[in-house]
């Protein structure tokens, strides 16, 4: 049986020995180009946690470890032995819409059959149907929903994810999502980050007025989140028949005057430039891009936002996979996320994601690793404290059923999770 381990601080200490290979990005920021492959990869590694910090990683020869662990031995300091597993960053989900009600299986076989996503949408169905469903649901039902998630990201190796906002568009449920998410805080190791994505749809109240819902959103909820510090980020579905580019810019710029840090769903289903606005305001992250525009993705390198790709929702929809390999070797910054949400993507498969990065994006192993850690933890703005195994950081971190993180991928669509780590502390086991 699987289990997490309860009962335990955070901020724990702890020595890990006979790693088999330990493998991670360095850095304290978004890596980009070239350097999203070079892992750094030790065989026979040790790491010292002081605290929920990380103060020593590297070879177990090395004469600073071996001070290390005789100083920490000699202070009662629990030793892992980890012998012939591979241990790297906790995964950081930077794209997910986890909180909602109702599901939408119905979709799935109509689009399976050929109906598109946004022909669905039009129809009064798609993300509207999940609204209705969330928006009869309690706080309690939605933390229910909310809490069983995250007991499958743990068990995957989530160690920080991101919670859209985006299946109310009203105040009061908007807000009950948000709320949500900061009660799920007190009952799960894993670290949530949360983005407010009003503009998600447009709801049936403001029928045919965008606009009008946008004035709304900008005056009265936006305010609302920021009072009471509810999200850190605003995002908004730019796309052709929700919310165009200059009601985009319109929104964003009202998100940002209020100290939001800025995310986009940008040229998903049709290429609309959504990836050029982003570089334009400095947004964080421009997410999906599936047709986005190379002169956009160029724009993006230089404002250095990054770019979150979705690997199972371009394999859900059964589109083309956004261009990773375009642009990496164009200079971007590429993270990785699963987009789990109950319409384009219902699926918070980690090891499928690794499978289709590779297999299907033509990505590195270790390109696909720093997207799903370090370059993750930038676009939720946390790459200085987390993301990456190394001195002074949060000891975030996963052992694996396998000798290298090369079984990540070729181990298609298998969890190879074995231990996970948060700040130090053992959280979940895989017994
Ligand atoms: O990221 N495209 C917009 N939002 C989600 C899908 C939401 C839904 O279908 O419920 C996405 O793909
Ligand atoms: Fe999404």
């Amino acid at each position: 049986m699987d289990g997490r381990q309860d009962g335990q601080q955070s901020g724990g200490s702890l020595i890990l020995t006979n790693i088999g290979e330990l493998a991670t990005p360095l850095g304290r920021s978004a890596r980009t180009g070239a350097q999203m492959r070079r892992l750094l990869r030790i065989k026979n590694a040790g790491v010292v946690i002081d605290k929920g910090i990380i103060s020593f990683c590297g070879e177990m020869t090395d004469t600073d470890f071996r001070h290390g662990l005789a100083e920490a031995k000699a202070a009662g300091t629990p030793v892992l032995d980890a012998q012939g597993m591979a241990c790297v960053p906790g995964f950081i989900d930077c794209h997910t819409h986890f909180i909602f009600a109702g599901t939408r299986e119905d979709e799935f076989f109509w689009r399976a059959n050929g109906l598109p996503y946004m022909e669905i949408h039009r129809r009064g169905g798609g993300i509207l149907r999940t609204v209705e469903a969330t928006r009869q649901a309690s706080q309690h039902e939605l933390f229910e929903l909310g809490s069983r998630r995250l007991a499958s990201m743990l068990s995957q190796g989530i160690t920080t994810v991101e919670s859209k906002s985006g299946y109310g568009l009203d105040l009061d449920t908007e807000l009950r999502i948000l709320e949500t998410a900061k009660t799920l805080r007190a009952i799960t190791p894993i670290d949530i980050v949360s983005t407010y994505l009003g503009p998600h749809a447009v709801p049936p109240e403001f029928l045919r007025d965008p606009d009008g819902y946008l004035d709304f959103v900008i005056d009265t909820v936006l305010p609302a989140i920021r009072s009471k510090n509810l999200a850190q980020f605003a995002d908004i579905f730019c796309e052709d028949g929700v919310f165009d580019l200059e009601q985009s810019r319109r929104y964003l710029l009202a998100a940002r005057e209020l100290g939001f840090h800025l995310k986009l769903h940008a040229d998903e289903i049709a290429p609309f430039g959504g990836a050029g606005l982003a570089a334009d305001l400095r947004a964080t992250s421009a997410d999906h891009l599936l047709k986005a525009a190379d002169t956009d993705l160029l724009a993006m390198a230089r404002s250095g936002t990054i770019a979150v790709c979705l690997p199972l929702t371009a394999f859900t929809l059964r589109e083309p996979y956004a261009r990773a390999r375009f642009m990496i070797d164009n200079g971007l910054a590429v993270a990785l996320a699963s987009d789990f949400n109950p319409g384009s993507c219902y699926s918070q498969s980690v090891p499928l994601l690794f499978a289709l990065a590779v297999l299907y994006m033509s990505l590195t192993i270790d390109e696909a690793l720093t997207g799903l850690t370090l370059n993750a933890a930038a676009a939720l703005g946390l790459a200085q404290s987390t993301g990456s195994i190394e001195a002074g950081k949060k000891a975030d971190m996963l052992l694996l059923d396998a000798p290298s993180c090369d079984f990540l991928a070729y181990n298609v669509a298998t969890n190879l999770v074995k231990t996970v780590l948060k700040a130090g502390t053992v959280v979940y086991t895989r017994t």
